[in-house]
């Protein structure tokens, strides 16, 4: 056979692809391991969901090929959502489009916007997609790095001219993954202001915009002045409704980038299930519904895990946002730390320079265990004291 194609010699396994390798030597050997890594929610769809999901499975109508860019009444639920959530209007047609998860349309959009030599900004640590869905289309990606003395926002003012110049397209991701951090009004209006002065796309994923503690609505950069005319956002119904397995989700904003993005899928796949859809559109007109009682779930595991680390003296922070702990690590070697813990005692975590070099020197714990697996996971990082010689 003849060699595969050259990207591929740079692909490197996707992150949680070795995790699972791990995981899985280590339940080989007997052990009873506790991972906390991949950004899956444990909890089940709620009811409602299901069963709207489920009637529409039975509907022979919906097991035909889907449209394309997604029916009507999804996108018309779709944006009843953004302006219930943030009172952006938008018309469901042309600048909404359903996605078969937001990670396809993450994956897609810059075959739609980058020609070779063209750049995209990518936050890291960062969602890998970004960066890996722009040297696969061609383009090149340019890392904004994330620190903690910059609360985790990129710094818009450090990137050269030369590179503003080649730039097609800013990611932003906030609430973030991985480091928890949000984003205040400030940092978003700077952010439009960017694109406008520079002619890119702004892409805001908004994977965890729901999953907030204590309050916290983060905004959508759609209710900004002028954001429409550069803005697009992705929303994923995956974690706000616990539906990662179905894969649904869309993408919002500026017309000329939906469509295009549209065009672009309509060549590569056929849509979202329409019983997926259905679901979806069930999900969507529940929100806030179930919000209140998921969240108190993830408080109650984030003071679990979050207070025991500190009585064993590790500094992890408090996320407002997400089901992400983004702890630095004693002694700074995170895939040192990783190792230990699932060598020692089983427990699974990302090293944080798997998400970027500026993520070295922490590691990822994910809420998504309940409260007496987070427990056991602070019981058996206190046994191995690792850190703490
Ligand atoms: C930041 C971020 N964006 C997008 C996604 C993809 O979500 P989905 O494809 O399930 O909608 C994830 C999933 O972990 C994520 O963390």
């Amino acid at each position: 056979m003849k060699p595969l194609a050259r990207r591929m010699k740079t692909l490197a396994p996707y992150l949680f692809a070795d995790l699972d390798r791990k995981k899985n030597e280590a339940l080989a050997k007997g052990v009873d391991v506790i991972s906390l890594t991949i950004g899956d929610p444990d909890l089940p769809t709620p009811p409602e969901i299901v069963k709207a999901g489920q009637a529409a499975l039975e509907n022979p109508a919906n097991h035909k090929y889907p449209s394309y860019a997604g029916s009507p009444a999804f996108k018309k639920a779709a944006a009843d959502w953004m302006q219930r959530r943030f009172s952006v209007e938008l018309d469901p047609q042309s600048e909404i489009t359903a996605l078969i998860g937001t990670k396809e349309g993450i994956g897609h959009l810059p075959f739609a916007l980058v020609d070779e030599g063209d750049v995209v900004l990518c936050p890291e640590p960062g969602y890998p997609v970004y960066a890996i869905a722009t040297r696969l289309a061609g383009g090149e990606a340019y890392n904004l790095p994330l620190l903690a003395e910059r609360d985790f926002l990129p710094d818009l003012d450090a990137i050269p001219a030369e590179v503003l110049r080649k730039t097609k397209a800013l990611w932003i991701n906030y609430p973030n993954n991985p480091t928890g951090a949000c984003a205040g009004q400030e940092f978003l209006v700077k952010a439009v202001e960017l694109a406008r002065e520079h002619g890119f796309v702004l892409c805001a994923d908004c994977a965890y915009s729901e999953l907030t503690f204590d309050g916290y609505r983060p905004p959508s950069v759609l209710e900004l002045p002028g954001a429409r005319e550069v803005a697009v956002e992705f929303h994923s119904l995956s974690k706000t409704y616990n539906m990662t397995g179905w894969r649904v989700g869309f993408v919002a904003g500026n017309s000329q980038v939906v469509g295009a993005l549209a065009k672009l899928k309509s060549n590569l796949d056929s849509g979202v299930f329409n019983a997926v859809q259905e679901a979806g559109i069930a999900a969507m007109n529940l929100w806030p519904g179930h919000l209140d009682e998921l969240m108190a779930t993830y408080r109650g595991r984030r003071e679990v895990l979050v207070n025991g680390l500190r009585t064993a003296g590790y500094e992890p922070p408090t996320p407002q946002a997400t089901f992400y702990v983004w702890m630095p690590v004693p002694g700074g070697d995170d895939q040192q730390f990783a190792n230990r813990l699932i060598e020692e005692v089983g427990v699974l975590v990302t090293p944080g320079s798997g998400f970027g070099e500026s993520g070295a020197g922490y590691v990822r714990l994910t809420l998504t265990q309940d409260e007496k697996r987070m427990q056991e996971v602070v019981e058996r990082i206190k046994r191995v004291g690792i850190g703490q010689d």
